[in-house]
């Protein structure tokens, strides 16, 4: 059955969560509400109070009574090493500590009050070093944190004048693309820089674990459960088949949920293989917000060079990321971050260099975006500095370099198609009465000035490059009786949808109903690995291959129904009847002109790519420097909406999660520690908050996508919100900020510093 000739009654319509019911109801289960297991105890982690230093010893108060409490230290652990990209980071801290609340022993006992003492009753003697705390400091490589220097991994991405053959691409390239920036007309240079930001996904994370003959089970609240049992192979020294990891009940990730929970497992599996009991460990807010991962803070040296009619055409820009003190996911982070840096325009010469450097703050990790907002929140700000230097209305001058079908990215790949982008433009601009309100002077009313500024930005679905081809991503789909077909996949329901919008999928594959379709507890044991819950890859790349493996098994039944009569049920039973199972494993393959070279980063880094055109209004507090937004319109092109509603779930959650970093979010350190770790200083915004939002879903199909050209749309939302409010602050107020976040005392230092306000 080709895709033309399937009929939708599934996809396309904005059914209701299958998952829904449970969840509002409170039958679902989060891990914190697993019924306690026999014996079950209580773990927790005793973590370093400083940035860097050396552990000279661990020391128990002899005062205090262990009788029944378990402790496990780093020798205890068979392979101490959280297995990820590279094997930097330990389980706990043996001999040093490289950022505060690195964690370094683990402590369980049945009592939960007397736990909390017992951490309290573990004496740490460290000895303080100077520690590096900022990307400058860095850099500038005053202590060396690891290896020759703190740089920990580089990219560069070169194309047209500066895409040059030679020994020292990284010299030569930046010699030629400052020649095509002589030769240009008008050339601009800017610095913009952005911060860390705490995911603060309703739940915070949880695990518990136990053994049994089975070996070694862990429950939790996860994205990936193939990353978990990876993990717990590695550093338990145990086989695939004697790890057995189940998702729970999942209240958000964010990307907070896709490395972090593999230390957590390990962390609650060695307290539980010690103790011999159950141990479940629940984070509260305070210890999720300071021990676990955050956005990478990063800054963007950028010049550009155009014509003098705006005609953009040559970009250079270096970015720098904040990896914190181990490599996690960083690499791959800061890959999505330099792959983004173009932007939505089409560079005649580009370069792009991309460093990701080690301080000793809590590791930086995955996050919504993955690395992209951080360059888009830069080359966003730039080319409204260029629109300002060229007195042009920023949003016509990003619509006049629009990349089209045809243009190439700055690793030279070509868009064959899917590229909604200035529909996305127009109808975000004309929704919010963009060009009328910019004409105008910004209104004041009273001390309240009103603004409105436009982001366009572009995110790549799936894993990078040839990274789905190496994942070989799977999914089963059965045949259960009563015709029913059940969805067996590792790509988890975080919130986000996966379980509704694959039963859609299914539904329409295989011309059942939506009630005939189950979504199997994603279980290692029972799934296969479809890879990780990550990279806007759910619905595109995976939900692609549910629809294949639907189609397959549909069509067994079919022609069993046409051999020999009956309902879809009666064939489906007959069927298993006959021959005991009756499935379909599929696995992922890339489209065929999908050509990517890892070693000079060049070609086709994403099947497709998803757009959108953010608009924000803002009202600014011309006393207090308070920024609200008022309103907020979204055009996006998402391929195909497979449920509507839900896909504009996402992008207004996104976008509210993109205005959240930008005005009010801000984690606040000392000495490498964290002075707000809670939600009573760490602000996010809240429905109240929220402004009220106009999305548009623009649908230029992906051929390749599932429901007839869906493509990834979970991260798009979060990369162009701040962007889109940092311009419309400017167009209040006149002030230009370039660094977030835009909180009341950065505008009024801007304002003090163009001698407006008087201290
Ligand atoms: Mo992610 S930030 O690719 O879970």
């Amino acid at each position: 059955m080709s895709s033309s000739e399937v009929r939708r009654e599934h996809v396309g319509r904005s059914v209701g969560r299958v998952d829904g019911a449970a969840k509002v109801t409170g039958r679902a289960l989060y891990v914190d509400d697993l019924p306690a297991r026999p014996g079950e105890l209580h773990g927790a982690a005793v973590r370093s109070p400083v940035a860097r230093g050396l552990l000279r010893s661990i020391e128990l108060d002899p005062a205090f009574d262990w009788s029944d409490v378990t402790v496990v230290r780093a020798e205890d652990v068979p392979d101490n090493v959280v297995a990820l990209l590279v094997d930097d980071q330990p389980v706990l801290a043996r001999t040093r500590v490289n950022h505060a609340y690195e964690p370094v022993v683990l402590l369980a006992c049945a009592d939960r009050g007397k736990l909390e003492r017992a951490v309290a009753a573990v004496r740490l003697e460290l000895e303080p070093e100077p520690a590096v705390l900022e990307l400058e400091a860095a850099l500038a490589a005053e202590t060396v944190i690891s290896g020759p220097d703190n740089v920990q991994s580089r990219y560069l991405i070169t194309k047209g004048a500066a895409d040059v053959e030679a020994e020292d691409r990284v010299a030569a390239s930046r010699a030629a693309i400052e020649r095509a920036l002589a030769g240009c007309e008008v050339v601009v240079s800017g610095r913009y820089s952005c911060h860390h930001q705490e995911h603060l996904y309703l739940e915070p994370n949880g695990m518990v674990a136990w053994w049994d003959a089975d070996g070694l089970h862990a429950t939790g609240s996860i994205q990936c459960p193939y990353y978990v049992q990876k993990g717990l192979c590695r550093g338990l020294r145990l086989p695939a088949e004697r790890v057995h990891v189940t998702q729970a009940v999942t209240g958000g990730g964010f990307g907070g949920k896709e490395e972090y929970p593999t230390m957590l497992a390990l962390h609650a599996a060695l307290l539980a293989q010690k103790s011999g009991r159950p141990v479940r460990m629940v984070y509260g807010r305070r210890e999720d917000i300071e021990a676990t991962t955050k956005r990478h803070p990063a800054v963007c040296e950028v010049t550009t060079g155009c014509d003098r009619d705006g005609t953009l055409r040559v970009l250079s820009l270096r970015a720098l990321y904040d990896a914190g003190a181990y490599v996690t996911l960083t690499p791959v982070v800061l890959s999505r971050g330099v792959l983004h840096a173009g932007g939505v325009y089409a560079w005649r010469d580009a370069r792009i260099e991309g460093l990701s450097l080690a301080t000793n703050t809590p590791p930086s990790g995955a996050f919504r975006g993955f690395g992209a907002p951080q360059t888009l929140w830069a080359i966003e700000r730039h080319v409204d500095r260029v629109a300002r230097e060229l007195g042009r209305d920023p949003a016509e001058l990003k619509r006049q370099n629009l990349l089209r079908v045809g243009d190439s990215t700055p690793t030279g790949q070509v868009l064959r198609g899917s590229v909604g982008l200035a529909e996305c433009v127009t109808a975000a601009l004309e929704a919010s009465g963009y060009r009328d309100k910019r004409a105008a002077p910004p209104r004041v009313v009273g001390r309240k000035a009103r603004g409105i500024g436009c982001s366009v930005v572009l995110h790549g679905a799936g894993f990078t490059g040839s990274g789905e081809r190496r994942l070989q991503g799977k999914v089963a789909v059965d045949l259960r009786p009563g015709g029913r077909l059940c969805i067996r996949t590792a790509s988890t329901d975080i919130g986000q949808g996966t379980e509704t919008v694959f039963a859609q999928i299914v539904a329409d594959a295989a011309g059942v109903g939506l009630a005939d379709v189950d979504f199997a507890t994603p279980c290692t044991t029972h799934v296969p690995d479809s890879g990780p819950t990550v990279a806007s890859r759910t619905v595109m790349v995976v939900g692609s291959i549910v629809e294949r493996a639907a189609q397959k098994v549909a069509a067994r039944v079919r022609a069993e129904q046409a051999a020999a009569g009956g309902s879809f049920a009666a064939a489906g039973d007959r069927l298993l009847a006959r021959e005991g199972a009756v499935s379909a494993l599929e696995q992922y393959e890339p489209p065929g002109w999908v050509a990517w070279d890892d070693a000079r980063y060049k070609g086709d880094a994403y099947p497709a790519f998803a757009f959108a055109c953010d608009v924000a209004e803002v009202e600014v507090d011309l006393d207090t420097f308070e920024v609200r937004v008022v309103g907020f319109w979204c055009a996006a092109d998402v391929g195909r909406a497979v449920n509507p509603v839900m896909c504009k779930g996402q992008l207004e959650g996104g976008a509210l999660q993109a205005i959240g970093w930008a005005l009010t979010e801000e984690v606040v350190w000392r000495d490498g520690r964290i002075l707000n770790p809670r939600l009573t200083n760490y602000i996010v915004p809240t429905a109240l908050d929220a402004p009220p939002f106009e999305t548009f879903l623009v649908e230029a199909p992906f051929e390749h996508g599932p429901g007839g050209g869906a493509k990834g749309i979970g991260e798009l939302p979060m990369d162009g919100g701040a962007p889109a409010v940092a311009a419309a602050i400017e167009h209040a107020t006149g002030l230009v900020l370039d660094g977030l976040p835009l909180t009341p005392e950065r505008l009024l230092a801007a304002s003090l510093a163009r001698g407006e306000v008087k201290p």
